[in-house]
């Protein structure tokens, strides 16, 4: 069909959160924007924004946080701008107002141009969009279409949960981050919505306001705790259950894990973008690594990375202008920006391990610690501008931006 002839009456909302989310990305977020965090190459809400931009009929996609327009993030949504030929801005809160009250603080300019439709994505979460699906099942009648997937019991704590009427996938019941087992359908972060979602916002709106709310609390709304707790049951609100890979990106070890399966992904639809020389590897275009160097799988080597001669990495992402110096070896790491790996070192960590019971969504180790307060084996971090000196060993350790370090670690993080 030619262009003029797509109706354009979909747009996406992307949520971007803030400073103060992401803590569980420490110390990665100190650095960048967590949803700017490159994954498999690309900033995690690129990802995103290309699946939004397949859509024929998608009208405008916005972004919305409370995170200042710095320099990075203007560039970026200029850059998305001029790839993917859309229209996109970034929207910014004056203060985090949750994830209905920023769609109801910019209702206007949400609203603008009658969309019959808008996508709404939780910024972190990642998988193989089924955007066109979604379109497809959605009736007009439903107000709210939300994608959920089947994780195993143990994980549902963590989410909210729906419980699903199997005839009509109307949603019944709706609980966030439930105490006990309810159901293992959750919230995937990835809404459909009709625009009389704004009464429903509307109304939760103006009974803070009829009940004197606090300044600071007036406009805080939850889509999920003010919201689908309330409507579900009320026939406005559906599931759509997706099969494919799903993940939340909360930890460093999840980015990771995404990293991986976005390599997947590319050498099944753009293998374009891998280097040809190695499995599943993504190289920058201005990245030297010497051709002894040997990478792959699941390797991500950002802008000015340099790897030396006799390197050895698998299942890691080196950040922009981080150097690996001869014969260093990287195993599920993320090496921060700037950072330098000595000759002879070994960094290594543990790697996420896929759920046998859910196999298509996994959400690694939620927290850091254990019950008994010990860290988790888990991938080992070094932030920003860290110099490890040559012929030591970091084990599953997370280091924090800009340590000199002059010995070895294990499952310690230092501060
Ligand atoms: P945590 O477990 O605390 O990470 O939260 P959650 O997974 O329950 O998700 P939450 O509802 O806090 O956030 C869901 C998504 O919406 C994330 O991508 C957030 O960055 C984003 N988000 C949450 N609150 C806000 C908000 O006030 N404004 C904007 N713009 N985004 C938000």
């Amino acid at each position: 069909m030619p262009e003029e002839q797509v109706k354009k009456n979909i747009k996406a909302i992307i949520l971007m959160g803030g400073p103060d989310k992401g803590t569980r990305f420490r110390p990665l977020s100190l650095d960048v924007p967590k949803p700017l965090f490159p994954i498999a190459g690309l900033p995690m809400v690129q990802h995103q924004i290309e699946a939004a931009s397949k859509l024929e009929n998608l009208r405008e996609i916005l972004l919305i946080g409370f995170y200042q327009p710095t320099e990075q993030l203007t560039r970026f949504v200029h850059e998305m701008r001029e790839t993917y030929k859309i229209h996109i801005r970034y929207l910014q809160e004056y203060t985090m107002l949750g994830t209905a009250g920023s769609l109801f603080h910019f209702r206007d300019i949400i609203l603008n141009g009658k969309p019959e439709a808008f996508f709404v994505f939780f910024g972190d979460v990642f998988c193989d969009y089924p955007l066109k699906q979604m379109l497809e099942y959605r009736q007009k009648w439903m107000r709210y279409l939300l994608m959920s997937v089947e994780v195993s019991q143990e994980q549902t704590k963590n989410y909210g949960v729906m419980g699903i009427n199997p005839q009509s996938s109307e949603v019944m019941h709706y609980i966030e981050k439930p105490g006990s087992f309810v159901s293992q359908h959750i919230n995937a972060g990835v809404y459909l919505l009709g625009s009389e979602c704004f009464d429903d916002i509307a109304k939760v709106f103006n009974e803070q306001d009829h009940h004197g709310a606090m300044d600071d609390k007036l406009g805080y709304i939850s889509l999920e705790n003010d919201i689908f707790t309330k409507i579900a049951g009320q026939g406005k609100m559906f599931a759509y259950v997706a099969e494919q890979f799903w993940m939340a990106i909360k930890s460093a070890g999840s980015a990771l894990y995404a990293n991986r399966v976005q390599l997947e992904l590319y050498k099944k639809n753009s293998p374009e973008r891998l280097n040809p020389d190695y499995d599943t590897v993504y190289i920058h275009p201005s990245a030297k690594v010497d051709p002894t160097a040997k990478l792959g799988p699941y390797v991500s080597i950002g802008a000015n990375a340099r790897i030396g001669p006799g390197v050895r990495v698998k299942n890691s992402i080196i950040l922009d202008n981080a150097m690996l110096k001869d014969h260093a070896c990287v195993l599920n790491a993320i090496i921060g920006w700037h950072s330098v790996v000595g000759e002879w070192s070994r960094i290594e960590g543990t790697a996420t391990k896929l759920d046998p019971d859910a196999p298509h969504a996994t959400t690694d180790n939620f927290y850091l610690f254990d019950d008994k307060g010990k860290l988790r084996p888990s991938v080992t971090i070094l932030g920003k501008d860290v110099v490890v000196p040559n012929e030591v060993i970091i084990l599953n350790s997370i280091v924090l931006p800009s340590k000199d370090m002059g010995w070895g670690l294990k499952n310690q993080i230092l501060l």
